[in-house]
């Protein structure tokens, strides 16, 4: 792609599979883990736009600590303080999804970041347990903002942290409406839509669709 400097990805559902804590959520609540856990995700997303328009910032894990409970209070669900911390460590361990290690590997010749709303903590542990620490210059979070995405001052950090233009980042990201506020922005976009969703229909879209990470070196260097 010409002019492009760098890729900056999303984290939680593009990098990280916020699914894989399905496995802890049914080891303690059964039947009801696959619900709570989907249940979760929402209310986590929800609460950031929320709180962005509210103009009432709280780091990412306070949030998603505030939407599991509220969550397992939703579902009829006790969840004890043991469980609640346990849930809340887990997450800092989410996994990558299994094409992901070779797809960055091949991008190795652009700048590679993350943007993400996870608060610096989170992110360097997921990063960390996933032995990402050397793929990656900056991860970029959202809370010297103190704003969620998709507000456009959070796209353009990443610009000013890298100190790059926005046409020379190309940005990935499975969730849509973050394609969206990055493509608003005047980001080039690339959703990796794996469950081969409907886009919202928001007047910005994708610049290009992938069915999942493997593709994005291809596409690229076809660009
Ligand atoms: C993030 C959320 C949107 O990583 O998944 O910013």
């Amino acid at each position: 792609m010409a002019g492009l400097k760098a890729v900056v990805f999303d984290a939680y559902g593009t990098l990280f599979d916020v699914s894989s804590i399905a496995g802890a959520c049914r080891e303690l609540f059964g039947g009801d883990g696959d619900r709570l856990c989907a249940r979760w995700r929402a209310k986590q997303l929800e609460y950031t736009w929320l709180r962005s328009l509210m103009g009432r910032y709280e780091d990412f894990d306070r949030v998603t600590a505030d939407a599991l409970s509220h969550s397992c209070a939703a579902l009829g669900l006790e969840l004890s303080d043991a469980n609640g911390t346990a849930l809340m460590e887990r997450y800092n361990r989410l996994e990558t999804y299994p094409e992901n290690k070779a797809a960055l590997s091949a991008l190795a010749d652009y700048r590679l970041m993350i943007l993400s709303n996870g608060n610096p903590s989170m992110l360097e542990a997921v990063v960390a347990s996933n032995g990402l620490e050397d793929v990656f210059e900056r991860l970029i979070s959202v809370r010297e903002l103190g704003v969620f995405k998709p507000d456009p001052r959070v796209y353009e950090l990443a610009c000013s942290a890298a100190g790059l233009r926005a046409n020379e980042i190309a940005f990935v990201s499975s969730n849509y409406f973050d394609i969206a506020g990055a493509a608003a922005f005047g980001f080039r976009t690339f959703w990796v839509n794996r469950r081969n969703e409907e886009p919202d229909v928001l007047g910005v879209g994708a610049a290009a669709v992938l069915e999942n990470l493997g593709q994005l070196p291809d596409v690229l260097s076809a660009e």
